[in-house]
């Protein structure tokens, strides 16, 4: 059922989804219906009237601040690697209501679609960054393989990696400023998940969910895929050093001084 006609700038948002989901299948990020992704896009229909009195409503507790907000979402169970050609057999768009206590599927509800079971986490950093004001619409998780095999690393040492993954090419000190932060394991789709992620996302640009994936927010979908793109680049070399029995040495702390100065 779809009660909103898509306008030029919800296809363009689609359009982008697809380019990343053809990224991310090609890079092994999202085997069988793994990953979701979501665009905040209350701005882009604000012409259009929602009629929520014809629509059914999915009831469940919305976070705090989610009240009226439209997302383009996938689809839970649903394969991302269909968004590259056909993005109608892996996502929809939901409006939440304004008592905060459910949802509408306002395009491509049929066929029983239901928005992902990490719809917690992605609702929660969408109204995060509305409080920020930082631009950011569209939030991403993945399964990149680097990231997930280091967030298995439990030594002492382990709070080190994420400064290791850093010194691993200047790039990625250059394009994740803030970094990229391991989180302790939380059940898949739990509220508790969506709240450490939503609060660490204030303070790095790539949180990793300890044995599952990565998660980040950009302005627009192809920049969410970017930064984990960087972070799971760093993994990869990292890893592939140690595969290769090379104890990687990374940038020096005079390397990494200078290169501060090069960013500021
Ligand atoms: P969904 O199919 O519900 O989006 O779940 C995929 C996933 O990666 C859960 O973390
Ligand atoms: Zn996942």
């Amino acid at each position: 059922m779809n009660s909103i006609k898509l306008n030029k700038q919800i296809a363009e948002e689609l359009e982008k989804i697809s380019e990343a989901a053809g990224y991310m299948w090609q890079k092994g990020w999202i085997e069988s219906n793994g990953g979701n992704l979501s665009a905040d896009i209350t701005h882009l229909l604000q012409e259009q009237e929602i009629d929520f009195k014809n629509l059914e409503i999915i009831k469940t507790q919305l976070p705090a601040g989610a009240e009226n907000l439209i997302v383009l979402v996938t689809g839970k169970g649903c394969r991302l690697r269909e968004l590259a050609k056909n993005p109608e057999k892996a996502a929809c768009i939901i409006a939440t209501n304004s008592n905060g206590d459910g949802y509408s599927i306002i395009w491509n509800g049929r066929n029983g679609m239901k928005p992902t079971s990490e719809l917690a986490s992605h609702l929660k950093i969408h109204v995060s960054n509305r409080q920020q004001k930082n631009g950011k619409s569209t939030v991403l998780h993945a399964h990149p393989p680097g990231l997930i095999a280091l967030s298995h690393y439990s030594g002492a040492d382990a709070d080190k990696i994420p400064q290791m993954l850093w010194r691993m090419m200047p790039e990625v000190r250059i394009y994740l400023p803030k970094g990229i932060l391991f989180l302790s394991y939380r059940t898949p789709g739990s509220s508790e998940l969506a709240d450490i992620t939503a609060e660490s996302l204030l303070n790095c640009d790539v949180a990793v969910w300890k044995k599952h994936g990565a998660v980040a927010s950009g302005k627009d979908i192809i920049e969410a895929f970017d930064l984990i793109d960087v972070a799971e680049k760093g993994a990869q070399i990292y890893l592939s050093c140690l595969k290769s029995g090379i104890e990687p040495e990374g940038l020096s702390d005079a390397e990494m001084k200078d290169l501060e100065k090069f960013i500021a």
